[in-house]
């Protein structure tokens, strides 16, 4: 029998959507379990301040189909120090809560890992967040809906584009990856793409819109991640542009557009699987782990070699993007 008897759940860093039907699952999965479940609010900022509050089942009714996250999220400064993560204990103590489950990215989970250790507190993991860059799991909670945000927003510029024959530029989220990038360009039938684990070669790229414009293709459409080394889709269009008069170039910065919308179904079901897998994992006596999924199947991983690995993207989708763009 495990001596967990409640169940604290936070989401934290930047938010995605699905992180509802996250909490939904936790929250659902507790109370099935007969464990009681509580909310804190604004992530690790609200252990700190003691803002919580008991869940039960109708606090996450009519949730699973919103973005944004019903416990709104934060990047607590305080949590960072010995002081703020003792404070944070201490409101856990009181409330006789024995567990927690953080949904996030690797900023939370370098939070969980410190503060489980220091405290040896259980908590397990969920990976929420759209850049889907997190060693341990195929797929990140949030990241199919803004893919799909991302594929939307740039079917609707290739429309203007075409109407103008211009090259566009687009950038988008990922921070220092370019999962979203890549797959939105092979999505979204992109001339190229850029990311940051690959260095931009821009005869490479030049070569390519030539070869476009010389087979009389009405437009271009370039995917840039925000993290690519060369500063992102403003510096690369300056440089294109500045080299090729005879390009009509534009750029679009789609920010946090792509943060935003109802959760696809893919993204629902996987938050509901890691929820109720976060559940059983804390109730089997696990701790410092994140949930994920691997080839459609929950796995575990510890914080340790989630936070240590970087997560590569998948060379053969990234041939193909220049297959499939001649
Ligand atoms: O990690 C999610 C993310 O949207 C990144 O893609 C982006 O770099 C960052 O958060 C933006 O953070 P903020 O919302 O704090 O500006």
């Amino acid at each position: 029998m495990s001596s967990i008897k409640s169940i604290g759940v936070l989401t934290s860093g930047g938010d995605a959507p699905g992180m509802n039907a996250a909490i939904r699952a936790v929250v659902r999965a507790c109370i099935y379990n007969n464990l009681k479940v509580y909310g804190v609010m604004r992530g690790y900022q609200g252990l700190i301040d003691n803002d919580i509050e008991e869940l039960h089942s109708n606090s996450v009714s009519n949730i699973i189909q919103s973005g944004g996250t019903i416990l709104k999220s934060a990047r607590s400064m305080e949590f960072k120090t010995e002081e703020g993560r003792r404070k944070a204990y201490a409101n856990l103590q009181k409330r006789g809560i024995d567990a927690l489950v953080v949904i996030g990215g690797d900023g939370t989970f370098t939070g969980a890992r410190i503060f489980g250790q220091e405290h040896n507190f259980p908590i397990v993991g969920i990976p929420g967040t759209i850049d889907n860059d997190l060693y341990g799991t195929d797929y990140t909670i949030g990241y199919d809906t803004a893919l799909n945000t991302v594929v939307e927003a740039v079917d609707k510029i290739r429309d203007t584009a075409t109407a103008h024959s211009r090259l566009f530029f687009i950038e988008v989220m990922g921070r220092d990856a370019g999962f979203l990038a890549l797959r939105s360009g092979i999505a979204s039938g992109a001339e190229a793409v850029m990311v940051p684990e690959v260095r931009t070669d821009f005869d490479q790229l030049e070569h390519f819109l030539q070869n476009g414009f010389n087979k009389n293709k009405t437009s271009s459409i370039v995917l840039v991640a925000e993290g690519d080394e060369i500063g992102g889709a403003i510096k690369i269009a300056d440089k294109v542009g500045k080299e090729h008069p005879e390009y009509d170039v534009r750029v679009t910065i789609l920010g946090h557009i792509q943060r935003g919308g109802s959760p696809s179904a893919f993204d629902r079901v996987s938050a509901s699987r890691m929820g109720l897998s976060a559940v059983e994992a804390l109730m089997d006596d696990q701790k410092s782990i994140m949930i994920g999924l691997a080839n459609n199947q929950i796995v575990h991983t510890p914080f340790n070699q989630a936070l240590k690995n970087k997560k590569a993207l998948n060379p053969q989708l990234l041939e193909m993007t220049k297959i499939l763009s001649i």
